[in-house]
């Protein structure tokens, strides 16, 4: 049984974390196999967007805490570089990515969601950074992508606390951009996906790029990767029949190139 599966909904890869009698529970193999699933979408010319879900009860309960309980100092470096290498290569992938969190996101959980572009969640959604009650500090992200996400006060609370906060709280501070009933959740973040995945595959992955590295860079060198960016886009065959189609009163065909 993959512990990570992968299918295609048209140009959507469907990625679903798949260990649910551990409550998705993030192990050696399942941060291995995230990365296996990213690297497998990258290399995919056909893939256009990433939705990413939990299979069962939760979108995943956090870092295996059976796996970690044995570890010392340097496995837990190893375990947590690991982490990040499998988050920034999600952060980083070319399409864009939503998190259909169905149920517990909680510590690597939470990390996990907050390393797609964005968080759709369903109503029974529960996020927290549960890692200091277990006497450790989050691992994969929860003192930099979600401080990032919302900000610093709303980020110590949750980490410091341990505390999880529900669905509405998770909309109202901007962690979850949208909230659907549960059998709703994985249609609505598909169809998002489809929604993106039909426009200039180019412009989405640079446009995502430029927020991407704008956010860590001062305002001058955020406006002027912009810039560059807005310039390379006249330079795609996308950009002419875009242009070319919206006055031809068509729908455009993009090709990514
Ligand atoms: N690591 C390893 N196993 C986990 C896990 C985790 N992070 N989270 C849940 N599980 C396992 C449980 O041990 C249990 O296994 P078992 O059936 O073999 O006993 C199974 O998943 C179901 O979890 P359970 O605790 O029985 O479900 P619940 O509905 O009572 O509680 C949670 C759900 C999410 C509140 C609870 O499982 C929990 O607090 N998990 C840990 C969250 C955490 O601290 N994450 C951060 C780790 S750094």
């Amino acid at each position: 049984m993959d512990v990570v599966r992968s299918e295609r909904r048209g140009a959507v890869a469907l990625v679903t974390l798949n260990r649910p009698q551990a409550l998705n529970a993030l192990d050696v193999a399942t941060l291995e196999a995230i990365a296996t699933r990213v690297g497998e979408v990258a290399r995919d010319p056909g893939v256009r967007a990433l939705v990413l879900t939990g299979e069962g009860r939760a979108f995943a309960a956090g870092a295996d805490i059976a796996a970690m309980r044995p570890f010392g100092a340097v496995e837990a470096g190893e375990f947590s570089r690991l982490g990040h290498r499998a988050f920034a290569a999600l952060e980083n992938l070319g399409v864009p990515t939503i998190a259909a969190v169905n149920g517990y996101a909680l510590g690597g959980g939470c990390e996990l969601a907050c390393a797609c572009d964005w968080i759709y969640a369903s109503a029974k959604a529960r996020f927290g950074q549960p890692e200091v009650n277990l006497g450790i500090v989050p691992g994969f992200g929860g003192t930099s992508r979600l401080v990032r996400r919302v900000g610093v006060a709303w980020a110590k609370e949750i980490v410091l606390t341990g505390e999880m906060i529900d669905a509405d709280l998770a909309l109202r501070i901007g962690l979850a951009n949208r909230l659907f009933a549960p059998e709703e959740l994985l249609e609505k973040a598909i169809a998002a996906a489809e929604a993106v995945a039909a426009k200039g595959p180019l412009a989405v992955a640079a446009a995502k790029r430029v927020i991407q590295h704008g956010q860590d860079a001062d305002a001058h060198v955020a406006n002027v990767l912009e810039q560059e960016a807005f310039a390379a886009a006249f330079a795609t065959e996308d950009r002419a029949e875009g242009m070319t189609a919206f006055l031809d009163k068509r729908a455009p065909v993009f090709k990514g190139r």
